[in-house]
């Protein structure tokens, strides 16, 4: 690969944001998602520390849940994750944790990763393959896999229709911006965003998907937690 935006070595260069905040209900445990043991460490350690070894990746910011701030640099510390600069009590939506975490981003950074915690196995080649786009005038990059179900609109139970699924693709992240884009994105109305890619839409700026990774499988159920540990 050539030179990309936010190469090491580029002034700002590449900051990758990590949404940890989020409660993670449906997993039935007695902490935040972030903190779940996965093969016996927090959840978020892998994230954190996959990034922190990235070479495309030059700072980082973590949105930690409410009230487990301390942990969080105490597990940054464990991890000796020495680009992490950062880290930032999340809000009530991913949105508002993505918000609060930009805030902390370098006036002179050139891209802007954001990443999900719940999605714990992300690779160099997947940050190399969403930042490569960048270089072509496109101000957002999303990971994205092809649906292989048959997609229904449904009212309550009632199908109303059958969506033409050849269309639809399921985001993942990291997703990867135009530092400025994603700035702009987040000055509008957060409501309704569950990725960052939306807004930039929302915003008229012009989002390419390339081919997601099934192992980014976001972690919602214990099951999902025990199949991503399956593959560590
Ligand atoms: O809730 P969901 O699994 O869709 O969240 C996706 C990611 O966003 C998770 O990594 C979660 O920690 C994060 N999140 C956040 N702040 C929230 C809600 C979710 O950082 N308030």
């Amino acid at each position: 690969m050539g030179p990309s935006p936010g190469v090491s070595g580029e002034p700002g260069g590449t900051w990758a944001l990590v949404a940890a905040a989020g409660t993670g209900e449906r997993l039935g445990i007695d902490r935040p998602k972030a903190f779940a043991s996965l093969g016996g460490r927090p959840l978020v350690a892998e994230s954190i520390e996959r990034l922190d070894g990235c070479q495309w990746v030059d700072a980082i910011v973590v949105a930690a849940p409410a009230g487990w701030e301390e942990p969080t640099i105490l597990l940054v510390e464990e991890l000796a994750a020495s680009k992490v600069v950062a880290c930032v009590t999340g809000g009530a939506t991913r949105a508002e944790s993505v918000r609060a975490a930009l805030a902390e981003v370098s006036d002179d950074a050139v891209v802007v990763l954001v990443h999900d915690a719940a999605r714990p196995l992300v690779s160099d080649e997947i940050v190399e393959r969403v930042l490569e786009p960048l270089a072509e005038g496109v101000e957002g990059v999303v990971p994205a896999l092809r649906i292989a179900d048959t997609v229904k609109r449904v009212d309550g139970r009632v199908v109303v229709e059958t969506v033409d699924r050849a269309s639809l693709v399921g985001a993942q992240t990291p997703q990867a911006f135009v530092a400025d884009s994603l700035r702009r994105a987040y000055r509008g109305d957060l409501a309704d965003a569950t990725d960052c890619a939306s807004l930039v839409e929302r915003a008229g700026g012009t989002v390419m998907i390339v081919e997601g990774d099934p192992h980014l499988l976001k972690v919602t159920t214990s099951a999902d937690l025990a199949l991503v540990e399956s593959w560590l």
